[in-house]
């Protein structure tokens, strides 16, 4: 693995398995941007109530890497016209097209049927090349399928070893559906526990690196967010060491659901 290793889509292409997240990346969004792209990252998450799809467009032009060489992830709010949503917000990344738009959420009057059809129609049109959801459950996915055929390509959650789901691994297995982990590093919350230090002390890491590592191996996809350059710099230096199955047993079992935003919408 290295960091342009990507993970095969339900459809005939492939997404990055580390990516940038960029939720309150405000401190010069750009300019990290660019060091992010120089450093190795190739996919970028954002959503347009980050506020950071300007600088994140300014930012790609910055460095100069080409179009086909980073991936970039955006997402439709549930109020949203899904097909007009994803022509504006390509205009504010400055993009004529996504890799990859999702529905950041489901509403709460349901899984979000018409949002998921204007996504297929976006699909349709070019206007992105696979489309995905975010924060759904199972049965919520399930209901999108059985409205339109159309399988998700990635569900993005929260996802660590302090909060994960066997049953949602599962399930994104047998639909060939990659799980996209955000806040992997739990916004900080958990970098102090003792089985994680321990682990990442006996490989000369950091314990946001381990974290990463976990989601590598696991086969998940993951977003960790740094403006600082020392944590641009770490959270991609995740690529030379290899925990142990027993390292993976230990990290498998702190999960107690934990969540640094408040819940688990899909557990
Ligand atoms: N779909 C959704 O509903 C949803 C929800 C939440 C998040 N997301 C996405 O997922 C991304 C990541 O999640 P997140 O931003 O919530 O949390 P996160 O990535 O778990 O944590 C980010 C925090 O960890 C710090 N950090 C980064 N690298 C570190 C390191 N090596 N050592 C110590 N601290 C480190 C960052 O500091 P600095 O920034 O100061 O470097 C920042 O304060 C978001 O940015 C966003 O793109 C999506």
């Amino acid at each position: 693995m290295d960091p342009k290793t990507a993970l095969p889509l339900n459809t005939s292409r492939n997404m990055p398995i580390l990516g940038l997240g960029t939720w309150q990346l405000k401190d010069d969004t750009a300019g990290t941007i660019a060091a992010a792209l120089e450093l190795g990252y190739r996919l970028i998450d954002t959503a347009v109530d980050y506020g950071t799809q300007p600088g994140i467009g300014e930012g790609i032009r910055r460095s100069g890497v080409e179009r086909s060489d980073f991936y970039l992830v955006t997402k439709v709010e549930e109020t949203d016209d899904a097909y007009e949503a994803t022509r504006a917000y390509l205009g504010e990344l400055g993009l004529d097209y996504a890799d990859l738009m999702l529905i950041h959420r489901p509403p709460s009057s349901g899984p979000g049927e018409d949002l998921w059809r204007g996504l297929i129609k976006a699909k349709e049109d070019g206007l992105t090349r696979d489309i995905g959801v975010s924060n759904y459950s199972t049965d919520r996915i399930d209901r999108l399928i059985d409205a339109t055929g159309e399988v998700p390509a990635v569900n993005q959650i929260e996802w660590s070893p302090f909060g994960y789901s066997d049953d949602m691994l599962r399930y994104g297995r047998e639909k060939n559906m990659v799980i996209q982990a955000y806040s992997p590093l739990t916004r900080g919350k958990r970098l102090d526990d003792t089985t994680l230090g321990e682990i990442a002390g006996k490989h000369g890491k950091s314990p946001a690196q381990v974290l990463i590592r976990w989601n590598l191996q696991r086969g998940t996809a993951a977003v960790p967010k740094a403006n600082q350059r020392a944590h641009l710099e770490e959270n991609i230096d995740v690529f030379d060491f290899e925990l142990s199955e027993d390292d993976m047993a230990r990290l498998d079992g702190l999960n107690e659901r934990f969540s640094s935003l408040g819940r688990l919408p899909y557990a």
